[in-house]
């Protein structure tokens, strides 16, 4: 996965001069907003900073509850959130042994062992790394010859686990969350989707080639990371400050998979300051 050039992992210089805004005043182009719910909106310095945050907020999670189910996402945006979880792990300052694990999605087509893999993601960017047990992490079966079931498994499982606690989410550009990708229709549960040219042409920089991103995938629906109590959504850089926008200003749309998000009741959006619009 791709780090953002010049950011490294590291704690030094934090800034913690995070501002943090709910929506009525983060200087929203629309007035009517404000009459809505509040999304927290931190906006920090950069993307160590978006990083140190959320893990932050998922170790204090973690130590209101420990046997907290996360839902957990891949992608470059949260790459430096899980190496700070292991080094607060590894300072025993948070414990995974008891804590439950959902992942988002995963490609349809692909292997666990594929470089690219979501699997193969969370293995080597986290769980390897923490006193996580192997039976509380769930990840979806790329590969599986029977989505449904598998799809319909997954869903039973969150809910046999008491529902997730807190769900992590990236943002395409595209506003997809999960990959619920923009469509006349927004799917509830988890489910099988195709991918949309847009998010095979953004994710095709870790496949070399467009050719060789998988066309579909199978991902948690709108419903399952709505159902989560709370939620977290982390997003860097200048490419992610439209979507942003939208995401917090849009009138809720199935083009936007993530305006959907304004509907929940505890949503904190992370941002460093380019993503902030
Ligand atoms: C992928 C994943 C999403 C992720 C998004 C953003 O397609 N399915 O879960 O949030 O794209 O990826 P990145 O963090 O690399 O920008």
């Amino acid at each position: 996965m791709i780090a953002p050039s010049g950011a490294g992992c590291g704690r030094s210089g934090f800034d913690f001069s995070g501002i943090i805004r709910n929506r009525t005043n983060y200087g929203s182009r629309k007035g009517s907003l404000q009459e809505k719910k509040d999304m927290n909106i931190i906006v920090v310095k950069d993307y160590n900073e978006m990083s140190y945050q959320a893990a932050q907020l998922i170790a204090e999670q973690i130590t209101n509850k420990r046997k907290s189910v996360l839902g957990l996402a891949t992608g470059s945006t949260p790459e430096c959130m899980y190496k700070e979880l292991i080094n607060l792990n590894q300072e025993d300052k948070v414990d995974f042994s008891e804590v439950i694990t959902f992942n988002l999605d995963e490609y349809y087509g692909l292997p666990p062992e594929h470089p690219q893999s979501y699997y193969f993601f969370m293995w080597n960017n986290f769980f390897k790394h923490v006193n996580i047990k192997k039976e509380n992490i769930h990840l979806l079966n790329g590969i599986s010859e029977n989505i449904d079931k598998e799809c319909a498994q997954y869903e039973a499982l969150i809910k046999k686990s008491g529902g997730i606690d807190l769900q992590v989410l990236g943002i395409g550009n595209n506003g997809h969350i999960g990959f619920n990708e923009p469509d006349i229709n927004l799917n509830t549960k988890t489910h099988l989707v195709n991918l949309t040219a847009k998010t095979i042409r953004a994710n095709s920089r870790f496949f070399n080639t467009a050719q060789k991103v998988p066309k579909q995938a199978i991902t948690m629906g709108i419903g399952t990371i709505m159902r989560a109590r709370k939620i977290i959504l982390l997003a860097y850089g200048k490419r992610k400050a439209r979507v942003i926008e939208k995401t917090i200003n849009s009138p809720i749309t199935t083009k936007v998979p993530a305006t959907v998000l304004q509907l929940h009741n505890d949503v904190t959006i992370i941002v460093d300051q380019e993503a902030a619009f």
